[in-house]
């Protein structure tokens, strides 16, 4: 039974192909045709699945699809018709960028792309799965057997956030609340209000926000509030995103209340990073008042948290940390990168009924190149290489590491998800604290508040972190041990977090091998992990990740066995980057940035 799951015209366009319930792979689109969120038809990620899998037409029996157009339709109507005829305002392009007017006839669009691949007649059925039902269909993959399951996002086709319990192969949805009244359309149109880019940067807004102080948060308390019910109401007294969407979300209340809005270029203020404080520490209340009242209403211990608010890992640690719930697991697609592999899981599962066998230990169902791919790439950029067997090639790049250097890593398949997880990051050395900064600035082009993620073995987390379960998929932002912050002062966070990824030996052997010979040289089993881009999606092929090498600052660069700190006839190898050794007393630097030093 092989199921395609496949998306488009809205963002995070991509596909999943699950063989009698296991995915084979797990594809987005925007990693091949290289456009952030593209909502165009996956159709370079299919062809890349037929070749792979040598697929025709026939050797797929059913087609899903993570949204239920008809319920969508409805909702639709129902929201132009309450605030009529202001709300016509809604039929434009830009009231909804992130999602395309064609989205309500999904399934002719997808038919028809599927019929150019294929050039099939007649093509499988296409099955809708409700969009949550696809988020929350994430469970059957989970390593829990029962669990709680909450799920919030910008908005689905009925809802914008609700919670299952799922048990076996079963879930069942018993709460949700309605599309408009929303704490992930809240942050996205807050994420916008601060310059960044909605539906996309969110991530930005929680990393600034530790940098904030409380000014606005009594405020914000007004902007969404807990019920007594278990859920939560936003004050639409703030906003008139429910008639305009996007062009104009917010009403003059919420400009007089926090300020004006921020543009891209102009510099970030106090004001600006307290309303970032503000919106995540309300939106933190408002998840852990939901998650409490699920609590005290059913007996499971366990959560999965999906949807794109689900990538709150600061969020996602107060969770462990401040309820009584036991162990959490987000998976690394949690936001509508996982909705196509989602709606194909809920219906083997949920649908026909087919039992559980597999467990998503791992996020690797990308493409994989070959060798040959790889050989041909270098050369063709004209680069000096070398190829060194598996066991040197660790010492020798775990050596750059601990000498300064920043490594380009690129091995096996590509990550599914929004996160770089070991086989497509550029990796650096947490010991110095300057390498955020030069990662920020010199390599990666961003934002200088941006943390980096630490990669820790799974077997030595807790002795740097105040974390007690595993975190493969990069989804908790818990406290560095006191003691250690000076031990990786580049991977702490302002506020003495870090969104930390354990790494276990069977899910990438490779890069557990490279960072335990790091902790061998220095002590310290971590290493700093971005993802492999910059300002652009992930890199997915060899010519990608020789494109970004050759752009960037980056000193070293590893595809599978291929070695190189070449850069061509231009020579420039002159600008490799110059970082100072490890010193103690470099070491011994403070990370935990004064509010003055930061601003
Ligand atoms: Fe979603």
């Amino acid at each position: 039974m092989r199921v395609l799951g496949i998306v488009a015209k809205t963002h995070d366009s991509g596909l999943a192909l699950l063989n009698d319930g296991i995915p084979e792979l797990v594809l987005e689109e925007e990693r091949y045709n290289r456009s952030k969120k593209t909502k165009k038809f996956p159709k370079q990620s299919l062809a890349a699945a037929v070749e792979e899998l040598g697929l025709d037409c026939a050797d797929i029996d059913v087609v899903t699809t993570p949204w239920d157009v008809a319920r969508l339709r409805r909702t639709a109507l129902s929201i132009m018709a309450h605030r009529f005829p202001l709300s016509l305002a809604m039929l434009a392009p830009r009231a909804h960028g992130p999602q395309q007017n064609q989205i309500m006839v999904l399934n002719h669009y997808l038919a028809k792309g599927l019929r150019e691949c294929f050039g099939a007649a007649k093509l499988p059925p296409i099955v809708n799965v409700g969009h949550h039902d696809s988020h929350a269909a994430m469970f059957f993959a989970s390593p829990f057997e029962e669990a709680l399951v909450l799920v919030m996002d910008g908005y689905g086709d009925d809802c914008s956030s609700s919670a299952y319990v799922g048990g076996g192969n079963r879930l069942e949805r018993h709460w949700s609340t309605s599309v408009l009244n929303s704490v992930g359309l809240v942050y996205t149109f807050v994420t916008e209000h601060l310059g960044f880019a909605g539906f996309g940067d969110e991530g930005k807004v929680m990393a600034l926000a530790a940098l904030g102080e409380d000014t606005y948060v009594e405020r914000f308390r007004d902007v969404i509030r807990p019920t007594p019910d278990g859920g939560y109401a936003v004050n639409m007294a703030y906003f008139s995103y429910d008639a305009f969407g996007q062009l104009r979300p917010f009403r003059r209340k919420f400009i007089d209340t926090f300020g004006p809005p921020r543009a891209p270029h102009e510099p970030l203020t106090d004001q600006h990073r307290d309303l970032a404080f503000a919106l995540q520490a309300v939106s933190e209340d408002v998840i852990l008042h939901v998650v409490r009242a699920l609590v005290k209403k059913f007996p499971q211990r366990d959560l999965c948290m999906v949807g794109g608010v689900a990538l709150n890992c600061v969020a996602n640690a107060k969770i462990l940390e401040m309820t009584e719930v036991r162990r959490i697991w987000v998976p690394p697609c949690a936001s509508d990168t996982g909705a196509p592999f989602g709606s194909a899981l809920w219906h083997y599962h949920q649908t026909l009924g087919y039992p559980r066998g597999f467990e998503l230990a791992h996020a690797f169902y990308g493409q994989q190149y070959s060798e040959a791919e790889i050989e041909r790439a270098l050369s063709a950029a004209g680069l000096r290489y070398q190829r060194i067997p598996e066991a040197q090639l660790i010492r020798r790049v775990a050596q750059d590491l601990a000498d300064g250097q920043i490594v380009g890593w690129f091995q096996g398949r590509f990550e599914m998800g929004p996160r770089a997880l070991g086989n497509r990051s550029i990796l650096a050395d947490p010991r110095r604290p300057e390498m955020r900064d030069v990662l920020n600035t010199k390599v990666k082009k961003r934002e200088p508040f941006r943390p980096f993620a630490p990669a820790v073995l799974l077997e030595r987390a807790s002795e740097f972190f105040e974390i007690d379960q595993p975190d493969p998929f990069m989804t908790l932002a818990p406290r560095v041990r006191a003691a250690k912050r000076t031990a990786i002062p580049a991977a702490v966070h302002v506020d003495g977090t870090g969104r930390i990824q354990t790494v276990e030996r069977s899910a990438n052997a490779r890069y557990y091998a490279l960072i335990e010979e790091f902790g061998r040289l220095t002590g310290v089993p971590v290493l700093l992990n971005t993802s492999f881009n910059r300002k652009e999606p992930i890199v997915a092929s060899p010519e990608d990740a020789i494109d970004c090498y050759l752009k960037s600052e980056m000193d070293v660069l590893v595809l599978g066995d291929f070695y190189t700190t070449d850069r061509g006839p231009e020579g420039a190898r002159a600008n490799r980057t110059r970082v100072a050794p490890a010193s103690e007393e470099g070491r011994r630097e403070t990370v935990l940035t004064a509010r003055v030093a930061s601003s």
